[in-house]
C-alpha cells in the first residue's frame, strides 16, 4: 500500500506538469557534461562540490548564467583550491540547464538530503537562525530553549530578515570587511553609499545613505557595484525579487540594520 501511495504522490511532489522541452533538454546537458561526477542533486552524485538541489533559489538565473559561462571568474585557485572546469556551454545550453535546475529546485524533496554540502555562505531557509530569531519568526523552538526576542529594535529585527529572506542575503553577502562572496561585502556600506551618491556617475534616485540601501535591495540594477563578477550587460546578479517578497516593514528593518554596519 505504501509503495502504491508513494507512486500516487510523485506527480504532485515533482511538478511533472512543469516538465517542459527546455527542462528535458537541460537534463540532457546535465548528463552529457557529467555534472554529477562532482555535484549532488536530490542526494545523488559525488560529494566533491556543493549540492545543487536548490541552487536556482539561492543564486538566481543571472548569476548562474554568468557562472556557467566562466566559473573561474568566480573562484580563485589560491583561495578555493578546488576549481570547476569550464563546461564550454553555449547560451541555449546554459538557459536549458538553468531551467532543469530550477525544475529540480521546485521538487518537494521533503528536506532530503537532510544536510547537503551547500555553496559557501548559504543556508537552507531558516536553518541558521538563532533561537531569538526563530522566536521572532514565530517558529517552534528547540526543546529547552528560552525565547529571547529581538523585541522591537529595528536593527535586531533587520538582522533576522538578513538571514531569513528567501534567498537569504547571507548566501551572497558577508558583513566582514573585505570578505566578498557572490556579492560584495556590506561592511562600511553607509559610508560607501554617501560617496556613491555624490559621485558623478551615479544615476539612481537616492539622496541619502538609507535611500541608497533601500534602492540597492529593491532595484539592484539601479547602481552596479564595480567588478565583472557582480553584473553583466547592465544587470545585477542580485535577485530583483525582494521588492515583492519582503514587506515594507521588513525592508525598513533591513535598511536600519545595514546602515548600522560600520
Ligand atoms: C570536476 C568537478 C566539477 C564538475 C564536473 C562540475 N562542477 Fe560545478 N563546481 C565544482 C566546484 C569545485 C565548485 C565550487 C565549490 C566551492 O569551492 O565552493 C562548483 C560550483 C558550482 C556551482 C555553484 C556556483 C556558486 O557560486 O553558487 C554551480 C551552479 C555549478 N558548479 C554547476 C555545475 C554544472 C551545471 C555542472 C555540469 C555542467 C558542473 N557544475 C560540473 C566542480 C565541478
Ligand atoms: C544571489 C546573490 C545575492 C543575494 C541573495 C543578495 N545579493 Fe545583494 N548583491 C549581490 C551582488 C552580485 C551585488 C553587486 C551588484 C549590484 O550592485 O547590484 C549586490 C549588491 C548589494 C548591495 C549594494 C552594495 C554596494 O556596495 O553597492 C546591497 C545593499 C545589497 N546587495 C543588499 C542585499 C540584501 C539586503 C539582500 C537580502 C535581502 C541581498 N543583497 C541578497 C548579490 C546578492
Amino acid at each position: 500500500m505504501l509503495t502504491v501511495d508513494s507512486h500516487r504522490q510523485f506527480p504532485g511532489l515533482t511538478n511533472s506538469d512543469q516538465l517542459s522541452d527546455e527542462v528535458i533538454r537541460g537534463q540532457d546537458v546535465w548528463h552529457a557534461n557529467n555534472c554529477i561526477n562532482c555535484h549532488t542533486i536530490l542526494g545523488e552524485g559525488a560529494y566533491y562540490a556543493p549540492d545543487l538541489t536548490k541552487i536556482t533559489q539561492m543564486r538566481g538565473a543571472p548569476y548562474l548564467t554568468a557562472f556557467l559561462k566562466d566559473p573561474s571568474q568566480f573562484y580563485d585557485e589560491e583561495r578555493h583550491r578546488r576549481l570547476m572546469p569550464n563546461p564550454n556551454l553555449d547560451d541555449d545550453e546554459i538557459s536549458d540547464l538553468i531551467a532543469f535546475m530550477d525544475w529540480v529546485a521546485n521538487v518537494d524533496n521533503q528536506n532530503w538530503p537532510p544536510r547537503p554540502i551547500l555553496v559557501k555562505g548559504t543556508s537552507l531557509p531558516g536553518a541558521d537562525l538563532s533561537v531569538a530569531q526563530q522566536a521572532d519568526k514565530g517558529e517552534e523552538l528547540p526543546p529547552g530553549a528560552t525565547p529571547v526576542s529581538a523585541g522591537k529594535d529595528p536593527v535586531a529585527l533587520g538582522e533576522v530578515v538578513f538571514r531569513s529572506a528567501t534567498p537569504a542575503c547571507t548566501a551572497c553577502h558577508s558583513i566582514a570587511p573585505d570578505v566578498n562572496m557572490a556579492g560584495p561585502t556590506l561592511a562600511g556600506l553607509a559610508d560607501r553609499a554617501e560617496d556613491i551618491i555624490d559621485s558623478s556617475d551615479y544615476e539612481g534616485n537616492a539622496a541619502t545613505a538609507e535611500e541608497f540601501i533601500h534602492e540597492s535591495i529593491v532595484a539592484p540594477s539601479a547602481y552596479l557595484h564595480p567588478g565583472e563578477m557582480y553584473s553583466a550587460e547592465g544587470k545585477s546578479f542580485m535577485p530583483a525579487t525582494y521588492g515583492e517578497t519582503l514587506s515594507s516593514e521588513e525592508l525598513e528593518h533591513l535598511v536600519a540594520y545595514l546602515a548600522s554596519i560600520k
